[in-house]
């Protein structure tokens, strides 16, 4: 009975030494922090602001932060350290300046090998070699010798829409459009011609919208970012993460079987997959000096670049392409423009790599929903080391978070931010200014796709709107009412009617 109560009274004094040491050091931290400059909400020993945020949404919580705290505030998500940055002298020195001090990204990514191999997820000096392989796949002349691929594929877009005007029903225009863009980058990158505009059981396209549609903050999320890197590790053990388990499985050995295939008969296609191929080494186990050194890429490597691509390329460009034509939809006078241009700069021509910097009306209502619906609704980079940057000391391994939805929306930078007005953007510059435009991020660490992507979307909208007009729909949703994810997507499919265009229109 003693012996009992001994251990009973032990495990208590043991909890409560654990508590009690658990908020000395919470309270400390909490007092540094201040000392450094850095203020925000109160948050809880472990779960951070959790709670909160999953009660009112990030989005709703970031923006009264905003008020509260100013252009910098601190935050925890579970124990990891936040610092949200709007200031724009930080976030240049952050972005741009001093990125050797924030070249990596802070993630509570879970996925196995090698799909975490992925560049979007690498560190330090293999994101570096890397990204130097992979930056010339982006090149101005490799993404001359896309533009037929991509109009073969947005004639079938064109063609699949002409279809949809004969029946008087509404269409879930993402569908469409993100069938096109897996098109896209499976011819672009894999020399593919899966044609999943036609084939809409395409294996593909539904591993695509099965990772997609149940967009969401994950489980694996929240535990990781209570719990830290055991868990991240335990979780990347157990393959738990935030992609379906098939899904993975199944990108993984068609990944494989490409590569082999390739392997066997080389191509003389420059798509990414050769280009990466041409700079890999058929094995997994070469050391970091060696690969760092000779420039290469693992076989893991390429497979984690593929599966990132086809991640990459398909939902962020169906989303731009998606909310464009809403807008196009809900501002007729703006479609009729983009229509006008097209006719009046490219006639029936098609659009190509040189012609489509002709487009400057139709460039401006891309960006104008890129600042309304930027893909990434915030982006994050971790400080490598203690550094103070204009009397704000950001502490070594906090994430600083870059709210991008939330500068798109300020008014003292864009008047009346929740209007549709693509003409706001006539002065602007790309890389000037630009600190307050960050649909692909910036810095040596932004979107490596922006350049194909813009020009996959030109494309796109050319053929679309040469063939039909997008109407409002019994059914359509006005205004659309936004998920609050990291990742900008409503909560339903945006539906609307497709009507054919007809020559004494315009
Ligand atoms: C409208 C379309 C797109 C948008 C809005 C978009 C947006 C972004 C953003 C915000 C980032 C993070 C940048 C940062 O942290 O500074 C990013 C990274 C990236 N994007 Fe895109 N993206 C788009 C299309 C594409 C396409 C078509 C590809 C490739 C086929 C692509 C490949 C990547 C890659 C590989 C990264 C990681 C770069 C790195 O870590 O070095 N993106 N993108």
């Amino acid at each position: 009975m003693e012996t009992n109560d001994s251990g009973w009274m032990t495990t208590v004094a043991l909890a409560c030494t654990v508590i009690i040491t658990g908020l000395i050091y919470h309270k400390r931290k909490a007092m540094l922090l201040r000392r450094y400059g850095l203020h925000g909400p109160a948050a809880l020993p472990v779960l951070g602001n959790m709670l909160e945020l999953i009660k009112t949404g990030t989005t709703a919580l970031e923006e009264k932060w905003l008020k509260e705290y100013g252009n910098v505030f601190v935050w925890y998500f579970g124990c990891m350290q936040s610092i949200t940055v709007k200031d724009q002298d930080i976030l240049k020195a952050v972005l741009i300046k001093d990125f050797s001090n924030f070249c990596n990204r802070k993630m509570l990514d879970t996925s196995p090998c090698p799909l975490d191999k992925g560049i979007f997820f690498l560190r330090d000096t293999d994101w570096k070699r890397v990204r130097s392989i992979m930056n010339p796949t982006f090149s101005s002349a490799k993404l001359r010798m896309m533009s037929d691929d991509i109009n073969r594929c947005a004639r079938h877009l064109a063609e699949n829409l002409m279809r949809c005007t004969e029946k008087d029903e509404s269409i879930a225009i993402k569908d469409y459009y993100g069938a096109f863009t897996i098109d896209v980058i499976s011819m672009t990158a894999f020399g593919l011609d899966v044609d999943s505009q036609k084939n809409s059981d395409n294996k593909l396209i539904s591993h695509m919208r099965k990772i997609f549609n149940n967009a969401s903050v994950p489980i694996p999320v929240f535990l990781s970012a209570i719990f830290g890197d055991w868990m991240i590790n335990l979780l990347k053990y157990l393959k738990i993460c935030f992609y379906p388990r098939d899904s993975m499985e199944f990108f993984n050995r068609e990944v494989r079987m490409m590569i082999e295939e390739r392997r066997r008969n080389p191509s003389d296609r420059t798509d990414f997959l050769q280009l990466m191929l041409n700079a890999s080494l058929e094995t997994s186990d070469a050391n970091a000096n060696e690969k760092a050194e000779r420039k290469v890429l693992t076989t893991d490597e390429v497979i984690g670049q593929s599966f990132l691509l086809f991640l990459a390329g398909y939902e962020t460009t169906a989303s731009l392409l998606s909310f464009s034509a809403y807008e196009m939809m809900c501002n007729p006078e703006v479609q009729d423009k983009i229509y006008e241009e097209i006719v009046e700069q490219l006639g029936d021509e098609e659009p190509t790599y040189e012609n489509i910097g002709k487009l400057k009306y139709m460039e401006l209502v891309l960006y104008e929903t890129l600042r309304l619906y930027p893909a990434l609704a915030r982006i994050n980079r971790e400080a490598g080391k203690t550094i103070e940057i204009n009397g704000v000391t950001i502490p070594q391994g906090s994430a600083v978070t870059i709210p991008i939805r939330a500068l798109h929306q300020d008014p003292e930078i864009y008047p009346e931010p929740t209007l549709f007005k693509p003409e706001r953007f006539v002065d602007f510059k790309p890389n000037q200014n630009i600190i307050n435009f960050l649909p692909f991020g910036h810095g040596p660490r932004m979107c490596i796709g922006m350049r194909l992507a813009l020009m996959e979307a030109k494309i796109a909208v050319t053929h679309v709107l040469r063939k039909v007009k997008f109407v409002q729909s019994i059914d359509t949703e006005i205004p659309i009412v936004l998920k609050d994810i990291g990742l900008t997507v409503p909560k339903n499919p945006i539906r609307l009617k497709v009507k054919q265009r007809t020559s004494w229109e315009h």
